[in-house]
């Protein structure tokens, strides 16, 4: 049996820029192609900010969203995680900055580094801080400006990502609604496989490590794709397996969207139909940890998910890490 959930989600609401960067426009910037692109990825188009905005302000019109649709107000959220990798700047938290715009006035507001897999990073730990140290109400939030670190003349990376942001609140459960099983995991061994090298006190910023891109995206794709498939396959199978629920009994799977063929990899893997599977790859381009909240939040308004339903999130990322959710909705 399935345990009793504790903790749920009471609202989603997600925030993505007006700018549309599409596949014929990067043809003018590197050598490819829309025919590769979509091919290789399925990805057609991705939203990118205007220089300059910073995440803190794309992430608070996301939470301010998620609030509305819970009907919660600021004042009630005592804690704020968001999961990111292109925080508005390295110190401080970005989640504090957001604190401040959206006046949650009395959180506990940090960030959270796990890449991709940030958002359910913070999922977890959310609930168990809820469980353990008494918060009630919760924001986790997953954005990133993706395009603030992407080298914008290596093809192999630059036609991947976008930038978005998505957010929950999370609060006391209601029946069986609610977070029934999420499990984490990382493998520290392939970190080079995909890592930004230059933005900390390994190679700090200065001049000859910038000229050298060392401040991008560094991404060894193919070796990427394989241990993707599997960890987030295997991530998916584990948590079903320990909360006793079979795959067709899964309303809908939300996997991290990076690219078409992962996911279908993955669904595969699972014996879980298209048909059941939330793919917005196509228009958004990988978003990190902002991908499986946007894909959430999207799902609920287009009513492809209702209370009381059972959700699986998986997703994958830089670290390695890689995280997995069962929720009913
Ligand atoms: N346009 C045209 N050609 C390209 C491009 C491009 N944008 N990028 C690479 N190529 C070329 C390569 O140079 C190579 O040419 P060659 O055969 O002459 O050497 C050829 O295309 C094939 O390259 P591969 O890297 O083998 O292509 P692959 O089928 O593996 O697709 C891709 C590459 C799309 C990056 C894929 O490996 C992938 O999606 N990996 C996962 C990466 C990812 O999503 N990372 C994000 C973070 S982790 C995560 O979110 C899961």
């Amino acid at each position: 049996m399935p345990k009793k959930p504790h903790v749920m989600i009471l609202g989603t609401g997600h925030a993505v820029p007006d700018r549309v960067l599409t596949n014929a426009a990067l043809e003018q910037m590197v050598d490819t192609s829309d025919q590769w692109i979509m091919e290789r990825t399925g990805i057609c188009e991705r939203r990118i900010v205007a220089p300059g905005t910073p995440l803190s302000e794309l992430a608070s019109l996301a939470a301010t969203r998620a609030l509305a649709a819970a009907g919660v107000s600021a004042k009630e959220i005592d804690l704020i995680i968001l999961g990111t990798v292109t925080g508005d700047m390295k110190f401080p938290a970005t989640a504090c900055i957001i604190q401040d715009l959206i006046g949650a006035k009395q959180a506990v507001a940090f960030d959270l580094s796990a890449a991709c897999s940030g958002f359910l990073y913070g999922l977890q730990i959310a609930e168990g801080l809820m469980l353990t140290s008494g918060y009630r109400k919760a924001l986790v939030i997953g954005g990133e400006i993706l395009s603030s670190m992407v080298n914008w003349q290596d093809r192999d990376t630059c036609v991947l990502f976008g930038d978005g942001t998505g957010a929950i609140v999370l609060g006391a459960a209601e029946g069986e609604r609610g977070i029934i099983h999420t499990c984490l995991g990382s493998d520290g061994a392939h970190v080079k496989l995909l890592y930004n090298p230059g933005c900390g006190s390994l190679n700090p910023p200065t001049p000859d490590n910038v000229a050298a891109q060392l401040h991008t995206i560094h991404m060894a794709g193919r070796e990427v794709f394989r241990h993707a498939v599997t960890a987030m396959s295997n991530a998916m199978q584990q948590v079903l397996d320990e909360a006793d629920i079979a795959p067709d009994e899964l309303q809908l799977l939300i996997p991290h969207q990076a690219n078409l063929r992962i996911i279908e990899g993955v669904a595969k893997r699972l014996h879980i139909p298209a048909e059941r599977v939330y793919i917005n790859v196509d228009r958004f381009g990988n978003t990190s940890s902002a991908s499986i909240p946007i894909a959430l939040d999207e799902a609920s308004r287009a009513g492809l998910i209702h209370p009381g339903d059972l959700v699986g999130m998986v997703t994958f990322g830089a670290g390695l890490t890689w995280a997995s959710a069962v929720i009913r909705f």
